[in-house]
Protein backbone atom coordinates (compact mmCIF):
# COMPACT_ATOMS: atom_id res chain seq x y z
CA UNK A 1 0.00 0.00 0.00
CA UNK A 2 1.49 3.63 -1.14
CA UNK A 3 2.55 5.60 2.26
CA UNK A 4 1.91 9.20 0.00
CA UNK A 5 -0.45 10.98 2.15
CA UNK A 6 -2.65 12.60 -0.74
CA UNK A 7 -3.20 9.00 -2.17
CA UNK A 8 -3.89 7.37 1.19
CA UNK A 9 -6.46 10.28 1.56
CA UNK A 10 -8.02 9.49 -2.12
CA UNK A 11 -8.49 5.67 -1.24
CA UNK A 12 -10.01 6.05 2.37
CA UNK A 13 -12.69 8.17 0.63
CA UNK A 14 -13.37 5.42 -2.53
CA UNK A 15 -13.37 2.90 0.41
CA UNK A 16 -15.99 5.07 1.98
CA UNK A 17 -17.98 5.46 -0.62
CA UNK A 18 -17.62 1.78 -2.02
CA UNK A 19 -18.59 0.84 1.50
CA UNK A 20 -21.68 3.03 1.85
CA UNK A 21 -22.84 1.32 -1.28
CA UNK A 22 -22.49 -2.28 -0.31
CA UNK A 23 -24.29 -1.04 2.55
CA UNK A 24 -27.09 -0.03 0.79
CA UNK A 25 -27.54 -3.06 -1.14
CA UNK A 26 -26.77 -5.18 2.42
CA UNK A 27 -27.48 -3.73 5.60
CA UNK A 28 -27.93 -7.11 7.63
CA UNK A 29 -24.94 -8.01 6.61
CA UNK A 30 -22.59 -5.19 6.04
CA UNK A 31 -23.97 -3.68 8.96
CA UNK A 32 -21.80 -0.49 9.43
CA UNK A 33 -21.91 2.36 6.95
CA UNK A 34 -18.14 3.16 7.27
CA UNK A 35 -15.00 1.41 6.97
CA UNK A 36 -12.93 1.16 10.79
CA UNK A 37 -11.09 3.68 11.29
CA UNK A 38 -6.99 2.83 11.82
CA UNK A 39 -7.11 3.70 15.55
CA UNK A 40 -9.87 0.78 15.65
CA UNK A 41 -8.13 -1.20 13.36
CA UNK A 42 -4.61 -1.00 15.77
CA UNK A 43 -6.63 -2.17 18.87
CA UNK A 44 -8.42 -5.17 17.69
CA UNK A 45 -5.39 -6.32 16.10
CA UNK A 46 -3.73 -5.71 19.67
CA UNK A 47 0.06 -7.55 19.21
CA UNK A 48 0.13 -10.56 17.69
CA UNK A 49 4.45 -11.30 17.90
CA UNK A 50 3.95 -14.22 20.26
CA UNK A 51 2.86 -15.83 17.86
CA UNK A 52 5.14 -18.32 15.82
CA UNK A 53 6.01 -19.35 12.35
CA UNK A 54 3.36 -21.74 11.28
CA UNK A 55 0.66 -20.33 13.69
CA UNK A 56 -2.73 -18.69 11.81
CA UNK A 57 -4.66 -15.77 12.05
CA UNK A 58 -7.96 -15.72 10.70
CA UNK A 59 -9.86 -12.48 9.89
CA UNK A 60 -13.91 -12.43 9.74
CA UNK A 61 -15.54 -9.96 6.86
CA UNK A 62 -12.45 -7.93 6.17
CA UNK A 63 -14.41 -5.55 4.29
CA UNK A 64 -12.22 -2.90 2.42
CA UNK A 65 -9.21 -4.07 4.35
CA UNK A 66 -8.61 -1.80 7.45
CA UNK A 67 -8.01 -4.20 9.83
CA UNK A 68 -6.16 -6.43 7.17
CA UNK A 69 -4.08 -3.83 6.70
CA UNK A 70 -3.17 -3.54 10.50
CA UNK A 71 -3.07 -7.35 10.73
CA UNK A 72 -0.29 -7.48 7.54
CA UNK A 73 1.56 -4.63 9.64
CA UNK A 74 2.03 -7.11 12.61
CA UNK A 75 1.98 -10.12 11.22
CA UNK A 76 5.37 -12.01 12.52
CA UNK A 77 7.65 -14.07 10.16
CA UNK A 78 6.27 -17.13 9.28
CA UNK A 79 2.60 -16.56 10.65
CA UNK A 80 0.05 -17.54 8.43
CA UNK A 81 -3.48 -15.55 7.52
CA UNK A 82 -6.95 -16.15 5.91
CA UNK A 83 -9.46 -13.65 5.68
CA UNK A 84 -12.79 -15.12 4.93
CA UNK A 85 -15.42 -12.78 3.21
CA UNK A 86 -18.96 -13.06 2.38
CA UNK A 87 -19.44 -10.01 -0.08
CA UNK A 88 -18.53 -10.89 -4.11
CA UNK A 89 -16.93 -7.50 -4.44
CA UNK A 90 -15.31 -7.09 -1.38
CA UNK A 91 -13.28 -10.51 -2.10
CA UNK A 92 -12.24 -9.53 -5.48
CA UNK A 93 -10.97 -5.81 -3.80
CA UNK A 94 -9.25 -7.42 -0.67
CA UNK A 95 -7.32 -10.18 -3.77
CA UNK A 96 -6.24 -6.87 -5.60
CA UNK A 97 -4.82 -5.01 -2.59
CA UNK A 98 -3.43 -7.51 -0.88
CA UNK A 99 -1.91 -9.83 -3.11
CA UNK A 100 0.49 -11.78 -0.32
CA UNK A 101 -2.96 -12.80 2.05
CA UNK A 102 -5.15 -14.90 1.18
CA UNK A 103 -8.82 -14.80 1.18
CA UNK A 104 -11.57 -17.20 1.43
CA UNK A 105 -14.72 -16.15 -0.20
CA UNK A 106 -17.70 -17.44 1.67
CA UNK A 107 -19.31 -17.30 5.63
CA UNK A 108 -17.77 -17.47 8.40
CA UNK A 109 -19.82 -19.63 9.71
CA UNK A 110 -18.13 -22.34 7.56
CA UNK A 111 -14.52 -21.93 9.02
CA UNK A 112 -13.81 -25.30 10.56
CA UNK A 113 -14.92 -26.70 7.09
CA UNK A 114 -13.00 -23.89 5.15
CA UNK A 115 -9.49 -24.40 7.11
CA UNK A 116 -9.53 -28.26 7.01
CA UNK A 117 -10.06 -27.88 2.89
CA UNK A 118 -7.55 -26.14 2.65
CA UNK A 119 -5.43 -27.88 5.25
CA UNK A 120 -4.92 -24.97 7.52
CA UNK A 121 -4.26 -25.90 11.43
CA UNK A 122 -6.87 -24.03 14.19
CA UNK A 123 -6.34 -20.23 14.35
CA UNK A 124 -4.36 -18.94 17.47
CA UNK A 125 -6.44 -15.61 16.46
CA UNK A 126 -10.07 -14.81 15.34
CA UNK A 127 -10.17 -10.95 14.91
CA UNK A 128 -13.44 -10.17 13.33
CA UNK A 129 -15.38 -7.53 12.03
CA UNK A 130 -18.70 -9.10 11.49
CA UNK A 131 -21.89 -7.04 12.20
CA UNK A 132 -22.96 -9.86 15.23
CA UNK A 133 -25.88 -7.18 16.33
CA UNK A 134 -27.20 -7.04 12.95
CA UNK A 135 -26.75 -10.89 11.84
CA UNK A 136 -30.00 -13.20 11.97
CA UNK A 137 -29.66 -14.99 15.22
CA UNK A 138 -29.49 -18.54 13.79
CA UNK A 139 -26.11 -17.21 11.92
CA UNK A 140 -25.21 -15.60 14.93
CA UNK A 141 -24.85 -19.08 16.80
CA UNK A 142 -23.39 -21.26 13.78
CA UNK A 143 -20.52 -18.66 13.67
CA UNK A 144 -20.28 -18.81 17.64
CA UNK A 145 -19.94 -22.38 17.11
CA UNK A 146 -17.33 -22.47 14.23
CA UNK A 147 -15.24 -19.55 16.50
CA UNK A 148 -15.43 -22.02 19.72
CA UNK A 149 -15.06 -25.06 18.20
CA UNK A 150 -11.98 -23.87 16.31
CA UNK A 151 -10.15 -21.87 19.19
CA UNK A 152 -10.97 -24.82 21.95
CA UNK A 153 -8.58 -26.46 19.82
CA UNK A 154 -5.71 -24.33 19.18
CA UNK A 155 -6.30 -22.18 23.09
CA UNK A 156 -6.83 -19.23 20.60
CA UNK A 157 -7.87 -15.74 21.08
CA UNK A 158 -11.31 -14.27 19.47
CA UNK A 159 -11.69 -10.43 19.25
CA UNK A 160 -14.66 -8.21 17.79
CA UNK A 161 -16.04 -4.85 18.27
CA UNK A 162 -19.20 -3.70 19.09
CA UNK A 163 -20.55 0.23 18.26
CA UNK A 164 -21.08 1.89 22.02
CA UNK A 165 -24.54 3.27 20.15
CA UNK A 166 -25.50 -0.56 19.70
CA UNK A 167 -23.83 -2.06 22.19
CA UNK A 168 -27.16 -2.04 24.38
CA UNK A 169 -29.18 -3.60 21.66
CA UNK A 170 -30.82 -6.84 22.36
CA UNK A 171 -28.68 -8.89 19.58
CA UNK A 172 -25.80 -7.55 20.73
CA UNK A 173 -26.27 -8.55 24.37
CA UNK A 174 -27.48 -11.86 23.28
CA UNK A 175 -23.95 -12.19 21.31
CA UNK A 176 -22.31 -11.52 24.06
CA UNK A 177 -23.92 -13.61 26.42
CA UNK A 178 -23.64 -16.48 24.26
CA UNK A 179 -19.57 -15.84 23.61
CA UNK A 180 -19.69 -15.66 28.01
CA UNK A 181 -21.08 -18.70 28.15
CA UNK A 182 -18.50 -20.67 26.02
CA UNK A 183 -15.42 -18.57 26.85
CA UNK A 184 -13.93 -18.51 30.79
CA UNK A 185 -11.90 -15.13 30.60
CA UNK A 186 -13.22 -11.79 28.75
CA UNK A 187 -12.29 -8.31 29.05
CA UNK A 188 -13.62 -4.97 27.09
CA UNK A 189 -11.22 -2.61 25.95
CA UNK A 190 -12.20 0.93 25.01
CA UNK A 191 -14.29 2.75 24.01
CA UNK A 192 -11.83 4.08 20.99
CA UNK A 193 -13.49 7.58 20.28
CA UNK A 194 -11.57 8.41 17.38
CA UNK A 195 -13.13 6.13 15.83
CA UNK A 196 -16.80 6.90 13.75
CA UNK A 197 -18.81 5.87 15.25
CA UNK A 198 -17.03 5.09 18.74
CA UNK A 199 -16.52 1.10 19.29
CA UNK A 200 -15.72 -1.19 22.18
CA UNK A 201 -12.74 -4.19 21.76
CA UNK A 202 -13.98 -7.17 23.30
CA UNK A 203 -11.63 -9.69 23.73
CA UNK A 204 -12.16 -13.53 24.57
CA UNK A 205 -10.22 -16.37 25.65
CA UNK A 206 -10.20 -20.05 27.48
CA UNK A 207 -12.93 -21.42 24.62
CA UNK A 208 -14.92 -24.62 26.75
C1 LIG B 1 -19.02 -4.06 9.66
S1 LIG B 1 -18.30 -4.62 8.12
C2 LIG B 1 -16.60 -4.58 8.67
C3 LIG B 1 -15.61 -4.49 7.56
C4 LIG B 1 -14.15 -4.25 8.02
N1 LIG B 1 -13.66 -5.33 8.84
C5 LIG B 1 -14.06 -2.95 8.79
O1 LIG B 1 -13.85 -3.02 10.01
O2 LIG B 1 -14.20 -1.89 8.16
C6 LIG B 1 -18.74 -6.35 8.13
C7 LIG B 1 -18.09 -7.22 7.06
O3 LIG B 1 -18.47 -8.58 7.32
C8 LIG B 1 -18.81 -9.24 6.08
N2 LIG B 1 -19.67 -10.38 6.44
C9 LIG B 1 -20.96 -10.36 6.87
N3 LIG B 1 -21.38 -11.61 7.17
C10 LIG B 1 -20.32 -12.44 6.94
C11 LIG B 1 -20.11 -13.84 7.09
N4 LIG B 1 -21.10 -14.64 7.53
N5 LIG B 1 -18.89 -14.35 6.79
C12 LIG B 1 -17.88 -13.53 6.36
N6 LIG B 1 -18.02 -12.20 6.18
C13 LIG B 1 -19.23 -11.65 6.47
C14 LIG B 1 -19.48 -8.12 5.29
O4 LIG B 1 -19.54 -8.40 3.92
C15 LIG B 1 -18.57 -6.94 5.64
O5 LIG B 1 -17.42 -6.92 4.81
Amino acid sequence: MTADPQAVKQRRVRDGVGFFRTFLKSPGSVGAVLPSSRWLARVLVGRLDELEPGDLVVEYGPGTGPMTAAIRAALPDGVRYLGIELDTGFHELLERRFPTLDFHHGSAADVTAILSDRGLPMPKRILSGLPFASLPAAVQSNVVSGIVDSLRESGGEFRTFQYVHAYGLASARRFRALMRERFASFERIGPIVRNVPPAFVLRYRDAR
